[in-house]
């Protein structure tokens, strides 16, 4: 079975027990301060997990394009991809334990035919938090599953969430297919780093939310979230060995090994091949996306330097020519535009953006690794000493603690960070910590910048004209980032009516409206250039300032303070960049 039938057949099954589909959504989620990338499906569900009523209902299924780079480190392992795309189910206080394991079964043994006996399955142990989950292990046994292949294990394990610190989580029960290898000891069982038991479909029993004391409370709403990793489900259905092996990736792997002139690559080699695979895939996606980003040192900007400038050295260690992403950037999309057209679209802006990266690295990598190895001579690499070769030869300090560890010696990290401290408005740190860091922390200020998010959008259609679009943003809980097509800078004439519209509408005391409507209605009311795969969406009214949105909001505009614009910039050409405060 190939990828795309997987997913048909995915979505088809969860339909015909009543889910309906959603939108696979931006890679860079929208209103959601704590994370830089979408890292599974349930992301853009977090209020509905918390409570709020879903526009298309209690039991929801799609494919969603995922980046994970915790552990970004292990990219080029045999199993480990930084994009991935994700199957996924959830019931928001709808069906439970019971329903959810035994459609998990009947779509691994019937739908995907796998075989029965071959399937391991692990619970949640339990601890002080939660109980151990012996209802869960009862239904396995259920439906099929012997007792001796049914495992349990603690929270490291078997607990998902929160994605960040505190939200919506619980205990889950994991399925794993033994691969047929060896047992690598009488101890080996799934979840062993051997890889005989390769784990593929995740079902999480969100029942509780973890609190900023770091509480366990339950949930008033019983919710079941799962994720299946499709490239390591076709792996095991394709009998492969790797994830680098199936047909969404082997064409990428062979087409640098054309390049690299290299037919049977040694261990070094291999790595660095599936290294430029993974990175390029990821940032052709990043680039490709609905909310896309072009590198730089900050946020998503900075993880997409980081894939295409590491990319870049790897194919040096191959011996690359010059210039070779784009033709492999080519391949990535003809392999996967058919499911993401938005690809083949921004065909034109992902070479040229992958293109002046390139060039601007190019010119300056040759020279920093010889730096490098000067610096590499006295056995350790000093915070000042990586901070020079960041500053004068664009490397990511994950490149110089790369390279520094391919020679068995150390980078002062500490000391780096505080040099960079010193030059940078935004720390690194900063950005990574918010990168591992939560979910959307639907706090009560980050609420406040939403709803003047909208306004902003409002006030800029009024000044500028009509047709202005959002094309990205950002919110934490202080301040709203937010980008739109313009191609100029705006007057401070121009900015004070923008302030001027906002703070109206907030001193008229506007009573924030949610209705949920058909597709088609909602777009008739509000402008929206988006592609809706549902039948209902909800709609945000503050008087005639109208959007198409997931939410949440405040309830009454008053309740916004004074909203003040505090920079605007250019971030690509005919984007603009604007900052905005509530004071
Ligand atoms: N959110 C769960 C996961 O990513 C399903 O594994």
């Amino acid at each position: 079975m190939k990828s795309s039938e997987l997913k048909k057949k995915y979505i088809e099954f969860f339909k015909k027990k009543r889910h309906k589909e959603i939108l696979n959504s931006s890679l860079i989620p929208e209103h959601d301060p704590s994370v830089l990338f979408t890292t599974a499906g349930m992301h853009s569900l977090v209020p509905f997990l918390l409570g709020q009523k879903h526009p298309q209902g209690k039991c929801l299924v799609n494919v969603q394009k995922c980046i994970r780079t915790q552990d970004i480190d292990e990219v080029g392992n045999p199993m480990h991809l930084s994009f991935f795309e994700m199957l996924g189910n959830w019931s928001l206080g709808d069906y439970w334990k019971k329903e959810v394991i035994e459609w998990s079964y009947e779509f691994l043994t019937k739908i995907l035919k796998i075989d029965p006996k071959k399937l391991h399955i692990s619970c949640f142990k339990g601890d002080k938090d939660a109980p151990k989950d012996e209802e869960t292990a009862k239904i396995w046994q259920q439906v099929g599953i012997p007792k001796d292949r049914i495992y349990f294990f603690g929270k490291e394990d078997n607990w998902w969430g929160p994605a960040g610190k505190t939200g919506p989580c619980g205990p889950d029960t994991e399925m794993f297919v033994d691969t047929g290898k060896k047992s690598c000891s009488k101890k080996c069982k799934p979840g062993c780093p051997c890889g005989k038991y390769f784990e593929i479909w995740n079902d999480v029993f969100m029942q509780y939310n973890k609190t900023k004391k770091g509480k366990f409370e339950s949930l008033k709403q019983k919710n079941v979230d799962t994720g299946m990793g499709v490239e390591r489900t076709i792996t095991i259905l394709q009998n492969k060995k790797s994830v680098y092996e199936i047909e969404t990736l082997a064409p990428i792997m062979q087409k640098i090994k054309e390049l690299a002139k290299i037919e049977e690559p040694d261990e070094k080699q291999l790595r660095s091949l599936r290294i430029i695979t993974d990175h390029l895939r990821a940032s052709t996606f990043i680039l490709g996306d609905e909310n896309s980003v072009v590198p730089s040192n900050v946020d998503q900007g900075y993880i997409l330097r980081r894939f295409i400038r590491r990319a870049m050295r790897h194919g040096r260690l191959l011996k690359l020519k010059e210039n070779f992403l784009e033709e492999i950037i080519k391949i990535i999309i003809k392999i996967n535009h058919d499911d993401y057209p938005l690809l083949k679209k921004k065909q034109d802006f992902i070479l040229s953006e992958i293109k002046k990266e390139e060039q601007k690295f190019r010119r300056t990598l040759e020279k920093g690794l010889n730096k490098f190895n000067k610096f590499a001579q006295n056995k350790k690499i000093s915070g000042k000493e990586a901070f020079l070769l960041f500053q004068s030869y664009g490397f990511p300090i994950e490149m110089t603690k790369e390279l520094a560890g391919e020679k068995k010696i150390k980078v002062d990290e500490k000391a780096f960070c505080q040099e960079y401290k010193k030059h940078q408005e935004i720390s690194r740190k900063g950005a990574e910590k918010k990168f591992k860091g939560g979910l959307l922390d639907a706090s009560y200020e980050t609420k406040k910048l939403h709803t003047a998010a909208h306004l902003l959008l409002y006030a800029l259609r009024k000044v500028l004209h009509q047709d202005i679009m959002q094309k990205g943003s950002n919110i934490t809980s202080e301040r709203i980032r937010f980008d739109f097509n313009f191609d100029r800078k705006l007057t401070d004439q121009e900015i004070k009516k923008i302030e001027n519209i906002v703070n109206k509408k907030i001193k008229q005391a506007i009573p924030i409206v949610r209705k949920e409507m058909p597709v088609k209605e909602a777009k008739k009311i509000a402008k929206s250039d988006f592609i809706y795969k549902t039948d209902m969406v909800s709609v945000y009214i503050i008087d005639d300032c109208i959007e198409i949105c997931m939410g949440p909001h405040v309830k009454n505009t008053k309740e916004l303070g004074k909203f003040k614009i505090s920079k605007q910039e250019s971030v690509a050409e005919g984007i603009r960049r604007i900052r905005a405060v509530l004071e």
